[in-house]
């Protein structure tokens, strides 16, 4: 029998589609009132449904004018997929184990009903078995009613095996269900048969062990494990199959929140890169949880107008001065691709971010927006107990040429001025520095360069070089570089030992990159985006307007290496890749500042 939810007092009544899938005229077979769950799903009417809107608790104070907290107690929400024994549910014992979240395993909760014998493990059963996808409505209905339990909204959720289709997505988003991160573990296919092949199950703790990789710890343990009847390797080639037909649909829902792991190493090495990721995510929300504002409008406007509205590429990025949530999106994409490159022991590290406040050719650069970037990952770092040395260089060259780019100027006494927090890093943990060999000291951990760039008829490149070599193996990152040659006050380009200086500013990696795309020539209307976090693909996006006059930025392909012009013309204009190009594109970078 369906058990009845308990309601609430901030609970709204919203229509649930999945669910009214189950009317009985559209598909006798799946009538509710015929339906049995196990005893753990509550459920309130076929139509209806009850989410609580627990997300904000205000403490609203309606004149303008006046401070208040928004206190957003919201838990983390995280799905995380992967083919078939990719080691999702492997990884799922690790993360509940430290972050507490409420695990739902479609899976598991379906091989539950079929060990009930209910009606939906029965009908499920032959699916599975034979490693195809149980129909959309079966699995949609148990997940949002598991999802809607009070334990869920309080402790947070863990989604194993969900969504598996671009229909179950898509449920999942006309419900405003989404999470914060998707994590996408990557094995290469011939190591998944093997993990299958070997995999067993015991009945009694429920942990997963493999013969070779996990062998059980005792003789007892090993005489009562089990196999999955889909665990053979016929079925694990159909099941791969099914998974990748269905990959690239679900992850183009959830590509801007997306975090692609390796996969293919071991789980303790796996699960520090989601520890990391996670605990940087609760990290975030624990900051923004109790926000001083200055109250313009009633704080629930400013809960609607949150991220959670743009969710992926921001939008409104011509509306100058960008608002905070729109810097913070910025700083916070930064700073993970940062320390994801960082932990992977990567040392000559880039960020190019080129949003307008960013863009030292449009009026409306700001160089606060530079320096707070500078410092979010500087103190980020310094936090991980790293002693950071920021960079800004000083002025170059001899009687009329001396001098340093405008774009620097004043920056190191802005550096220095700043609030750098109450917990004495400046000084300790954080060092402002100029760029050269001698800035270079042993207790360094790290160097952070702000925006090096050649200065007329003046070279950076000599001292860049001797700085990183006097750096070695520590870590150097450069933010927004600019490292073309500059021609000289005669107009003539320097081409002394020219192409020894272009090789080794590309030997910097990116580990960050953002630039907005306009019409050749012009910087109006934004047309799209180019992102790339370490250590994923470049990501191009184009920005739609839609009839209700919002924007939104639409995935449109993904590429290894940074996509030329033709190819992010080709895209745009949905032709297949390698097709023959046009002479020239429609569509061209903002400007050629790095
Ligand atoms: P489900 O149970 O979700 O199966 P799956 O996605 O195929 O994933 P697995 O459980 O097989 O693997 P896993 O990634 O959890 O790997 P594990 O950690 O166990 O779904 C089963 C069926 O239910 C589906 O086929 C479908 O019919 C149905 N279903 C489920 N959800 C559905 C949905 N949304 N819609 C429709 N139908 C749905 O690890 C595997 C093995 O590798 C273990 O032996 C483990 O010890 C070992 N291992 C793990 N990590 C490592 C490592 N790092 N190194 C070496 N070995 C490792």
């Amino acid at each position: 029998m369906l058990a009845t939810s308990s309601s609430s007092s901030s609970s709204t009544a919203i229509s649930l589609h999945p669910l009214a899938n189950y009317n009985a005229s559209a598909t006798p077979s799946l009538n509710p009132s015929s339906l049995s769950f196990s005893s753990s799903y509550s459920y309130l009417s076929p139509l209806s449904f009850r989410l609580h809107s627990s997300k904000t608790h205000l403490r609203i104070t309606p004149k303008k004018g006046l401070r208040v907290s928004c206190s957003t107690n919201e838990p983390l929400k995280v799905m995380i997929s992967g083919a078939p024994a990719s080691g999702k549910g492997t990884q799922c014992e690790l993360i509940v184990q430290k972050f507490g979240l409420v695990h739902i395993s479609t899976g598991d909760l379906l091989r539950a009903e079929v060990s009930s014998g209910t009606e939906i493990g029965n009908k499920a059963k032959e699916f599975m078995n034979s490693g195809r996808l149980v129909p959309d409505e079966i699995v949609t209905a148990m997940v949002t009613v598991r999802l809607s339990r009070q334990d869920a909204k309080e402790k947070g959720w863990l989604l194993d095996g969900y969504p598996r289709s671009f229909a179950q997505a898509q449920s999942l988003e006309e419900l405003n269900i989404r999470p914060d991160i998707y994590i996408v573990l990557d094995v290469p296919d011939e190591i998944l048969i093997d993990r299958c092949v070997g995999r067993r199950l015991d009945p009694v703790t429920g942990k997963i062990y493999h013969l070779k990789n996990f062998p059980p710890e005792s003789e007892e343990i090993k005489a009562r494990l089990v196999t999955r009847a889909d665990d053979t390797e016929e079925k694990v080639k159909s099941r791969l199959e099914i998974y990748k037909q269905n990959a690239a649909a679900i992850s183009s829902t959830y590509s801007s929140i997306t975090n692609k792991i390796d996969g293919n190493r071991p789980k303790e090495i796996i699960f520090k890169d989601i520890d990391f990721l996670l605990s940087q995510l609760l990290k975030d929300k624990t900051a923004k949880s109790v926000k001083p504002v200055l109250q313009t409008e009633n704080c629930l406007d400013q809960a609607s107008s949150n991220e959670e509205k743009w969710r992926g590429i921001p939008t409104r990025l011509n509306n100058i001065p960008h608002s905070r949530e729109i810097r913070n999106y910025f700083y916070d994409d930064v700073l993970q691709a940062t320390q994801r490159a960082v932990n992977d022991g990567r040392t000559r590290l880039k960020v190019e971010i080129n949003i307008p406040e960013l863009n030292p050719e449009m009026d409306v650069y700001r160089i606060g927006t530079l320096m707070e970037l500078v410092r979010v990952i500087a103190l980020s770092f310094a936090d991980d107990g790293k002693r950071v040395k920021v960079c800004v260089q000083g002025s170059m060259g001899e009687g009329a040429l001396a001098g340093m780019p405008l774009q620097l100027a004043g920056t190191r006494k802005i550096l220095e001025f700043m609030d750098w927090g109450n917990y004495g890093a400046m000084g300790t943990f954080i060092k402002i520095g100029s760029i050269g060999a001698k800035e270079v000291d042993e207790e360094d951990d790290m160097f952070i360069l702000v925006a090096p760039q050649n200065a007329v008829g003046n070279c950076i490149i000599d001292d860049l070089r001797a700085m990183t070599d006097a750096a070695g193996k520590r870590p150097v990152i450069l933010i927004n570089p600019r490292l073309k040659d500059l021609p000289g006050s005669s107009g003539i380009m320097q081409t002394m030992g020219r192409d020894k200086r272009l090789e080794y500013a590309a030997s910097f990696e990116s580990c960050y990159f953002f630039r907005l795309l306009y019409y050749a020539g012009t910087q109006y209307p934004i047309m799209g985006a180019i992102r790339m976090t370490y250590p994923y693909d470049y990501e191009l996006y184009k920005r739609v307007d839609e009839p209700s006059g919002k924007e939104k930025y639409v995935s449109l392909s993904t590429f290894k290496e940074r996509p030329t012009i033709d190819e992010i013309n080709d895209a745009f204009l949905g032709k297949p890749r390698n097709k023959d190009k046009k002479a020239s594109g429609i569509w061209g970078f903002l400007s050629g500042v790095f």
